[in-house]
């Protein structure tokens, strides 16, 4: 990471803390790796993403339903899934610095450096390397390339390394009062199976015809060995998946059309196309015949965000085993009765709110000759903003203060508003930019003769005059989820 892009990122971490989006987990009792809390403004640039989310997958496709499954599943579920023996990580140790690092991620970092050093051709070779040896789960050729390429501990600075082992990463408690190995059950590492053994109950209730969907918002839990870069990589995270029912042979078509239509969705609210890629698979989950990447270009390289899967009738014949109850679908057109095949589409809600922030995050000096002045200013689409618009009275007097409240009072019906009448407007402005407002309504003497106000836009700066009766309007438009969902 270059010393720009590395304090671009501190930044946005701090800022992000500063102003009460992301906090520390616990962090009276210094905090708990990997686990954070999301404040006051974090909640709601959080919920804005998931309705945007959900609107789009499910308000806007009639053959799309959302569920809301138990985190707490039947333990057999993990066994179907192959989360039990194969939901692992290549891990090696540095024997000096008693750290751990995924074997993979070791090599992938090797990879960016060559990338950045414009050793294109070592960077491509590694690659090549590193994907067969993970195809062929290939523990020895992985710790051969660590030592064949020098890689050293970031901490001990060492290359004395252990072998490379698998570390399952499912949490695993008891339920019940009697600690034996039946009541060992797991918190789920993805949501998507709390779609599969539901696909029956849903399919029959909502008469759903296929192709169909089952979307769902939920948290998911990982024993990350590796915990870094903020909320990248939590242990503790939410995922919104949605799983699509097709005709066999059928997948790749539809695996096309979600491939093309995620990265739509990514692109609506206004992120530039060149900070996205999409990254093939060479080695496939398990359960896959055929995946993707959507990738953001974060200040430390280009990151998976969402994960497109063929994951072919793998989950459903695996839960049909193991159960023993029948999970087929009778499809009507064609006379049969067969497992579905599925297209994930899954996203890690957290890591989008990382893109959103880093994209919306903005350090703007506004010095005129001598006159020195800055501000910090988050770009948040305005639907993911979360406060619409702050109501400034300009003074705490004359009654600017009741004004502002009957105003206040009315959008809040609508939109999430704040009301602030502390410190100067220069300073309340400045507030609101650094939490993305994208309107502040300064109440002034002359709004008590005429009813009118000064709308101040927080990405131009440019304040014009309107009429009160006209906020409604004003807002409503800019903050419509329509027009970001025509898109
Ligand atoms: N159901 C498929 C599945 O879970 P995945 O690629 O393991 O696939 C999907 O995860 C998405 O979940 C990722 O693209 C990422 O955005 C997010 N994700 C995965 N592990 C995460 C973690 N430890 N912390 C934050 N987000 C994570």
């Amino acid at each position: 990471m270059s010393k720009s892009t590395d304090e671009l990122f501190k930044n946005v971490i701090s800022h992000a803390k500063e102003y009460g989006f992301v906090f520390p987990s616990s962090e009276i009792y210094d905090g708990l790796s990997a686990v954070y809390d999301y404040g006051q403004n974090g909640s709601e640039l959080k919920n804005n993403i998931k309705t945007y989310w959900w609107k789009s997958m499910v308000q806007l496709h009639e053959n799309i339903v959302g569920i809301d499954a138990a985190i707490f599943m039947h333990p057999k579920t993990w066994k179907a899934s192959g989360h039990v023996d194969g939901f692992s990580d290549p891990m090696i140790d540095n024997k000096d610095s008693k750290k751990r690092y995924r074997a993979d991620q070791l090599l992938e970092d090797k990879i960016a450096r060559y990338e950045k050093d414009g050793k294109k051709e070592k960077a491509d070779a590694l690659q090549t390397n590193l994907d067969d040896a993970l195809k062929a789960d290939n523990l020895v050729a992985l710790r051969d390339l660590i030592i064949e390429h020098e890689i050293v501990c970031p901490v001990s600075g060492t290359r004395n390394w252990t072998d490379v082992r698998q570390f399952n990463l499912m949490f695993s408690t008891q339920m019940g009062a009697i600690a034996d190995d039946a009541d060992q059950i797991y918190l789920r590492p993805e949501t998507a199976q709390g779609i599969f053994v539901n696909f029956l109950n849903v399919q029959k209730t909502g008469r759903m015809k296929i192709p169909f969907g089952i979307a769902q918002i939920g948290k998911a839990f990982r024993n990350e060995v590796i915990a870094r870069q903020f909320i990248m990589r939590m242990r503790e995270f939410e995922q919104m998946e949605m799983q699509f029912f097709v005709r066999p042979g059928e997948e790749m078509k539809w695996y096309a059309y979600w491939k093309e239509a995620r990265l739509k969705w990514h692109l609506a609210v206004g992120t530039p196309a060149e900070k996205y890629r999409y990254h093939d698979h060479t080695k496939l989950a398990h359960y896959a015949n055929a995946a993707v990447d959507i990738e953001f270009e974060f200040p430390f390289g280009f990151k998976e965000v969402e994960g497109i899967h063929s994951r072919t009738d793998f989950d459903l014949s695996q839960h049909q085993e193991l159960s023993g109850k029948k999970l087929q679908y009778f499809d009507s057109e064609i006379n049969q009765n067969y497992i579905p095949y599925v297209i994930e589409t899954s996203i890690g809600l957290d890591r989008m709110f990382l893109l959103t922030m880093i994209n919306a995050y903005e350090e703007q000096d506004l010095s005129e000759g001598d006159k020195k002045d800055s501000r910090v200013v988050l770009k948040l689409h305005p639907c993911l903003a979360p406060v619409k618009a702050a109501i400034l009275p300009l003074t705490k007097k004359d009654g600017l203060p009741e004004k502002a409240r009957e105003i206040m009072n009315r959008l809040k019906l609508d939109h999430n508003i704040i009301y602030e009448e502390k410190d100067s407007i220069g300073k309340r402005y400045r507030r609101q930019d650094a939490i993305g407002t994208p309107f502040c309504i300064t109440v002034d003497h002359q709004s008590l003769e005429d009813n009118t106000v000064t709308i101040r836009h927080r990405d131009s700066m440019l304040q014009e005059r309107v009429a009160i009766d006209q906020l409604d309007k004003i807002i409503g438009e800019l903050v419509s989820w329509k027009n970001l969902l025509a898109k």
